[in-house]
């Protein structure tokens, strides 16, 4: 259960009724956004928004996130605009940062980061990315979307598609719904993308059923939820092999036709060109929900860590 002032950087840290506790207090924060005041008084709250690569979404969703709940944000959106540009240490900086406000979410390129910055603070830390390695809160908005829209979290089929070796949204995801009861997934993705050993190797010590192919054609009936993945330019260190594979993978209504009726299509965002724009006036395109729900669910775990 999150207790206040505990770290969120991984999402390996969740139960079950801890994701159950968060959804239902993301719950109760729509009603906070509808009805535009919280039913309780917690002023003074200080949140640093320290973005060391970029980000529209998880930067502006945790800062919306905190101002609707009457709290206050102060922000480096860019390593340029932080002293870590003048060879800092990120442990010098963190304690800095800690000084000035109660809550750190931090998004930096370079693996482990965000941990040792929790290592060296006393307010709590919040992992918003951090390069190879962890995305828990989009992975809990992820679960949250689901839940809104099949109404369970159990019982599902869930089919991943791209770049799944580079998409860490989407070993978080298989690590979350890894929780649930009669969950099962199918990985599409080239050779080269194919979903890392330690996401199937838990799927294997749970017996968790999934299967692996190389195509939109194949294992596509069955899925409740499609959750579609960028291929991302940035993490090739060879750009030749981008280029070659950029394209495999491209959802249009076409492809959709031969899918269940109710399955739902989500993508963290951004996309560059694997979803067609025709398919985002389908009801299945729940992918710009599903980036609304990051308000609700950010305001929730600042909520339990702060209150
Ligand atoms: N999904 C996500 O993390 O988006 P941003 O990079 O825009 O924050």
């Amino acid at each position: 259960m999150i207790f206040q002032h505990e770290h969120i950087l991984h999402t390996k840290q969740f139960s079950r009724e801890d994701i159950e506790h968060i959804c239902k207090t993301a719950k109760d924060m729509e009603d906070i956004i509808l009805h535009k005041k919280p039913g309780w008084q917690l002023q003074g709250k200080i949140m640093a928004s320290l973005f060391y690569e970029p980000s529209t979404r998880t930067r502006m969703s945790f800062e919306s996130a905190m101002k609707r709940l009457w709290w206050e944000v102060i922000t480096v959106s860019d390593s340029d605009g932080s002293s870590l540009s003048k060879w800092e240490s990120i442990e010098d900086n963190a304690i800095i940062n800690a000084m000035y406000s109660d809550i750190l979410v931090m998004r930096h390129p370079e693996a482990r980061s965000v941990m040792r910055t929790a290592d060296v603070v006393t307010v709590p830390v919040i992992n918003a990315w951090d390069g190879a390695n962890q995305h828990p809160t989009q992975a809990l908005l992820d679960v949250y979307t689901i839940l809104k829209e099949k109404g369970s979290l159990d019982n599902l089929h869930i089919t991943l598609v791209g770049d799944l070796k580079y998409g860490r949204t989407t070993h978080s995801l298989v690590f979350l719904m890894g929780l649930f009861q009669n969950v099962s997934f199918t990985f599409i993705a080239p050779e080269e993308l194919k979903i890392p050993k330690k996401v199937t190797e838990f799927l294997d010590e749970k017996n968790i059923p999934y299967t692996e192919t190389d195509s939109y054609t194949n294992g596509i009936k069955q899925a409740d939820v499609l959750y579609v993945t960028r291929m991302q330019r940035e993490r090739f260190t060879d750009i030749s092999e981008y280029e070659r594979l950029k394209d495999s993978f491209i959802l249009t209504k076409e492809v959709l036709a031969k899918w269940k009726k109710d399955v739902i299509i989500m993508h963290p965002l951004p996309r560059v060109n694997e979803v067609d724009y025709e398919v985002d006036a389908l009801p299945n395109a729940a992918f710009f929900r599903q980036a609304w729900n990051g308000i609700p669910v950010r305001m929730a775990l600042l909520y339990l860590l702060l209150k």
